[in-house]
């Protein structure tokens, strides 16, 4: 039978909340944690579990259906992908942070500066609109050590409750963007799937409601 493959974190924050939707949902899914796909019992759908940065790209390929993903990676990676439903968990923000010692007035003070991030389209979009040029150095995480090490005059990551902003001496100075999980579409999705992708989202939306 036709299965629609779905992408999941592997393992991070959207992890364990995704697999509570699903859940949820009502569909149960075989679990060896350590597997790195599994299948559902009762409904026609497989779990890939991915690392967060590729699965844009295999949304485009074709090689998932569909993800459940932070917004933030669709719009670092995957602005061309759409979205299905908003989830409403994992909120959190996309933020600029400098050490807490250091007097910040504008973006105009970040011209010139290094900024350590995992999000550098983000970052050069944004300070495009200010015409800022920043000298973005990419680090894949624990991104917020950066300043400390002379890495970095500044970092941009995603800030949720604000812990390791704090833990690292760093404080926030602006809001890129704020995100949350979204179910997010392969372009490339059959006509089959299609026909599974309505059914999951009908369920996932009798889900949202249910908490709301
Ligand atoms: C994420 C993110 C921030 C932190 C934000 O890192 O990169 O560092 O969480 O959350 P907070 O505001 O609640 O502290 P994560 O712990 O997932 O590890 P990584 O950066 O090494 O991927
Ligand atoms: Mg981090």
């Amino acid at each position: 039978m036709n299965k629609i493959k779905i992408a999941v974190q592997k393992s991070g924050r959207l992890n364990e909340d995704s697999l509570r939707l699903l859940k949820d949902c009502g569909i149960s899914i075989d679990n060896g944690k350590d597997q790195l796909k599994a299948s559902a019992s009762n409904f026609p759908l497989e779990v890939l579990y991915l690392r967060n940065g590729d699965i844009p790209q295999y949304l485009r390929d074709g090689v998932v259906d569909i993800a459940i993903i932070g917004e933030n990676v669709l719009i670092e990676k995957g602005d061309d992908i759409n979205i299905a439903e908003r989830l409403g968990f994992s909120k959190c923000r996309v933020s600029l942070a400098v050490p807490k010692g250091i007097k910040y007035n504008s973006i105009q003070d970040l011209d010139g500066m290094r900024i350590a991030t995992s999000y550098p389209n983000t970052v050069i979009n944004y300070f495009k609109k200010f015409n800022v040029t920043p000298d973005i150095h990419l680090i894949n995480g624990s991104v917020e050590i950066a300043p400390n090490i002379g890495l970095a005059d500044a970092i941009c990551d995603i800030v949720s409750s604000g812990s390791t902003l704090f833990k690292n001496n760093l404080k926030e100075v602006e809001k890129m963007l704020t995100s949350e999980a979204v179910l997010a579409v392969s372009p490339n999705i059959s006509s089959e799937n299609q026909i599974i992708l309505d059914k999951l989202q009908f369920r996932i939306q009798a889900v949202l409601k249910g908490r709301k």
